[in-house]
C-alpha cells in the first residue's frame, strides 16, 4: 500500500477513536449525565483544524487525479468530494454550537443530544464509504507511477493530536483521552 494511503488509513482509525469517545458521551448524556461541553468542542475543533482542513483536501487532490486518469471511478469519487463540503459546514456549525453553549447560550438536552447523534452518524457514514467503497476502488485502479505522480504533489502535516509532538491546544484532550484509555 501507498504511503500517501497508509497514513490516510491511520487518521481515519484516529477519527474513529474520537467518534467512539463521543459516542460513549452520547450514551451517558442520554442517561442523564451533564455534558462535558469543552471535551466535546476540543473533538470537534480538532476535526475542523485537522480533518476538514488537511485531510479531506489531501484526499480531494487524489480523487480529482483518479477521476482525471480513470474516468470510470468519477461518479463514485465525486460523491465523496461533495460530502467533503456537507461534513465541513455542518462541522463548523456544530463547533459554533458547541462555543456559544460554553458563552451560556440555552440549548436544550434534546436538541443537543440529537446533533450529536446526527454529527456521529455523518462522520462514521463518511468514513465507513471510504474504508469499504472507494479506497479499495483506489487501491485497484491506482498504479505505482500514480502513487509516485502524486506524492510530489501533496502536502503532508503532521497530526496535531495523534502525531509524534501534541500540540498545544490539544493537551488536554489528550490527557482525557489517556485517562479514556483511547490512546495508548
Ligand atoms: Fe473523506
Ligand atoms: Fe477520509
Amino acid at each position: 500500500m501507498s504511503t500517501i494511503m497508509s497514513q490516510l488509513h491511520l487518521d481515519h482509525l484516529n477519527l474513529s477513536r474520537l467518534l467512539e469517545v463521543l459516542k460513549d458521551k452520547l450514551v451517558s448524556l442520554k442517561e442523564g449525565e451533564r455534558p462535558d461541553y469543552q471535551l466535546i468542542l476540543d473533538v470537534v475543533t480538532y476535526i475542523v483544524d485537522y480533518a476538514d482542513a488537511h485531510h479531506h483536501p489531501l484526499e480531494d487532490q487524489i480523487y480529482d487525479y483518479a477521476t482525471q486518469q480513470y474516468p470510470s471511478s468519477k461518479q463514485a469519487l465525486l460523491e465523496v468530494e461533495a460530502e467533503h463540503k456537507l461534513i465541513r459546514d455542518n462541522t463548523r456549525e456544530f463547533q459554533q454550537l458547541i462555543e456559544s453553549i460554553l458563552m451560556d447560550s440555552v440549548v436544550s438536552m434534546d436538541v443537543f443530544n440529537q446533533r450529536l447523534e446526527d454529527f456521529i452518524r455523518q462522520q462514521y457514514d463518511h468514513l465507513n464509504q471510504e474504508e469499504g467503497t472507494v479506497f479499495p476502488l483506489l487501491e485497484k485502479l491506482m498504479q505505482d507511477k500514480d502513487w509516485l505522480n502524486l506524492q510530489v504533489k501533496l502536502q503532508t502535516r503532521e497530526d496535531p493530536l495523534f502525531g509524534d509532538n501534541v500540540a498545544e491546544e490539544y493537551k488536554r484532550l489528550y490527557k482525557s483521552l489517556i485517562q479514556q484509555e483511547a490512546v495508548a
